[in-house]
C-alpha cells in the first residue's frame, strides 16, 4: 500500500471537547451543577509537582458553598455563547467530526428529575445544526466526568445501582432527541478513570462508601451495565446509531528485560484493557478473578447482569492517548509525570511542559495491540499535546504542537498499514480549553487560541495558531501532507 492511500476516503478528521471544559454557563438556561463546577484551580506551587484529585465529603461541601475561589470549569471558553464563531473555526479547519460532551446537568439539572430542561436540550440542538450546517458530524459523549452533583449527594455517585437508571433515563432522552442529528455516541469517557477520583467518572467520594475498596470496579460494574443498556436501546431508537466505549489507553512496557517486568507490564496492560475487554467482548475476563480476590474487592452483581454484557457490547472502541508509561519491580530509577498514570521515566523519550512523556510510536503499538484483541473498529478520539504558548505580535508560532501531532499522525498512519481498522482521529481541545487535571488555561491544545488566563481573564477572543493552518492542510489531503 502506498502512503497516498493510509487514510481510508471517509476518515474522520476533527477535534474533541467535553462540556465542563469549554462551555461555561454553569448556572444559565436551567443548568445543575456537577462535580467539575467544583473543581478550584490550583497554582503550580501549591501543587508542588503532585496533581491532587482527591475530594472528601468536607471538601464537597466547601467547593459547593465557596463563593469566593477560582473554579474555572464554571466559566470554561463561553462555548455556550460563542458554539457559532468556534464550529465556524472548526470548519475553516476542514472538520469532519466534532467531539462534544453533553452535560447531563444542564439537561437533568439534579441528575434524577423525571422530566428534562427543555432549554438545555434546545442548546444541544442548536449545537448539532450549526455542526450539519458545515457537513461536521457530532460525535457526543453521554457522560465526560460531569455527574450532576444531586447524584453525588443522595447516592454517592455510581457506588449506587439506582443511579443506572438515571442514566437510562437521561441517554434515551437525548437519543430520541437527536435521533437524526448524531449517529456516533460514546457512553462514558476514560472508563477506566473511574477508580482514580470522586472527580472522573463515578462522583464516587470514598470515605461514604459502604465498601471503600471495592467502591470503584462496582461503580465500573454499574456503568457497565447502563452502556450494555442504553447501547440495546439506542439500536432500537436508530439502528444507525454507533455506539463505542472509551479508555483512557496507557500502554505500558516494561522497564528492563527482566521477565519481572514483562511480567508486570502485562499485568499493568490488562488491569487497563480490563475496561474494553468487557465492553467490547461482553465478559468479565478470568485474569480479574485473582486480583479481585487477592485485593478483597467484591463485585455485587444482578441476576441477568452477566447476559446483558455478553448481548449488547459496544460497535467500536474509542480512546484516549497522550503517553505510555514504563514499569519495573526494579526499585531505581526517577518516576515519570502525568494527569492520573504514573510510571518510571523512560529514557528514550523527551517529555511535555507538564512532563509527561511523548512516545508517537506506542499509538502505533497501542492500535495494533488492541485491533489483535478486539477486531473492531478502533477511534482516536483524544489525542494532543497540552503546552506553554506565546503570542508574539498577534500569532502563536506552536512547531512543537504540530510535531508532536505530526508523528502521532504518522505512527496511525502506520498502523492502518499494519492492518489495523481506525476509522477517525481527533485531536483534544482543538480550542485552548480548561485543563482537566489542574484546571489551568495556561495548559493549551489548541489549534485555536483563547485569550483567557487560569484566573479567567481575558477578553475571550479566538486566535488561530500556525497549527491551524497545518492541520488544514493534513485534513485537505487526507493526511498526506504531515
Ligand atoms: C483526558 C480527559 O484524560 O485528558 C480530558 O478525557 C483531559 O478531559 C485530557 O482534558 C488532558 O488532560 P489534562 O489534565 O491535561 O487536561
Amino acid at each position: 500500500m502506498s502512503i497516498e492511500t493510509m487514510f481510508p476516503e471517509n476518515f474522520l478528521w476533527g477535534g474533541a471537547t467535553a462540556a465542563n471544559q469549554i462551555e461555561g454557563a454553569y448556572n444559565v438556561d436551567g443548568k445543575g451543577l456537577d462535580a467539575q463546577d467544583l473543581m478550584p484551580f490550583v497554582t503550580k506551587e501549591e501543587r508542588n509537582g503532585k496533581i491532587n484529585m482527591d475530594l472528601s465529603w468536607e471538601q464537597f461541601n466547601h467547593h459547593l458553598n465557596d463563593e469566593s475561589g477560582v473554579y474555572p470549569k464554571r466559566f470554561g471558553i463561553d462555548f455556550y455563547h460563542r458554539y457559532q464563531e468556534d464550529i465556524k473555526l472548526f470548519a475553516e479547519m476542514g472538520f469532519k467530526v466534532f467531539r462534544l460532551s453533553l452535560s447531563w446537568a444542564r439537561i437533568f439539572p439534579n441528575g434524577d428529575d423525571e422530566k428534562p430542561n427543555e432549554k438545555g436540550l434546545e442548546f444541544y440542538e442548536r449545537v448539532f445544526d450549526e455542526c450539519h450546517k458545515y457537513g461536521i458530524q457530532p460525535l457526543v459523549t453521554l457522560s465526560h466526568y460531569e455527574t450532576p452533583v444531586g447524584l453525588i449527594q443522595r447516592y454517592n455517585g455510581w457506588e449506587s445501582r439506582e443511579v443506572i437508571d438515571h442514566f437510562v433515563r437521561y441517554a434515551t432522552t437525548v437519543f430520541k432527541r437527536y435521533k437524526d442529528k448524531v449517529k456516533y455516541w460514546l457512553t462514558f469517557n476514560e472508563i477506566n478513570v473511574i477508580t482514580k477520583s470522586p472527580y472522573t467518572g463515578g462522583g464516587i467520594i470514598c470515605e461514604r462508601a459502604k465498601d471503600p475498596v471495592s467502591v470503584g470496579y462496582q461503580g465500573a460494574h454499574h456503568q457497565f451495565v447502563a452502556s450494555s443498556l442504553v447501547t440495546k436501546i439506542a439500536h432500537e431508537i436508530n439502528p444507525e446509531f454507533r455506539i463505542g466505549c472509551m479508555l483512557a489507553r496507557v500502554e505500558t512496557y516494561p522497564g528492563t528485560n527482566d521477565p519481572a517486568d514483562v511480567l508486570l507490564a502485562q499485568h499493568e496492560n490488562n488491569l487497563n484493557l480490563f475496561f474494553t475487554d468487557v465492553q467490547v467482548r461482553g465478559e468479565y475476563p478470568t485474569y480479574m478473578n485473582r486480583y479481585f480476590e487477592e485485593n478483597g474487592i467484591k463485585i455485587q452483581k444482578a441476576d441477568g447482569d452477566d447476559e446483558l454484557l455478553k448481548a449488547y457490547p459496544v460497535d467500536f472502541l474509542s480512546f484516549s492517548y497522550y503517553t505510555s508509561l514504563s514499569v519495573s519491580t526494579h526499585l531505581d530509577g526517577e518516576a515519570s509525570e502525568g494527569n492520573i498514570f504514573q510510571g518510571k521515566v523512560n529514557p528514550y523519550l523527551k517529555t511535555s511542559d507538564w512532563g509527561w512523556q511523548i512516545d508517537p510510536i506506542g499509538l502505533r503499538t497501542a492500535l495494533n495491540d488492541m485491533y489483535v484483541r478486539y477486531r473492531v473498529p478502533l477511534f482516536i478520539v483524544e489525542n494532543g499535546l497540552g503546552a506553554y504558548d506565546a503570542v508574539e505580535n498577534g500569532q502563536i508560532h506552536d512547531d512543537y504542537r504540530i510535531d508532536y501531532l505530526r508523528e502521532h499522525i504518522r505512527q496511525t498512519g502506520e498502523a492502518i498499514k499494519d492492518g489495523s481498522d481506525v476509522i477517525g482521529y481527533t485531536t483534544w481541545g482543538p480550542i485552548d480549553l480548561v485543563s482537566m487535571s489542574t484546571s489551568e488555561m495556561s495548559k493549551r491544545y489548541g489549534f485555536i487560541y483563547v485569550d483567557q488566563d487560569d484566573e479567567g481573564k481575558g477578553t475571550l477572543a479566538r486566535l488561530k495558531k500556525d497549527s491551524f493552518y497545518w492541520y488544514q492542510k493534513v485534513i485537505q489531503s487526507n493526511g498526506r501532507e504531515l
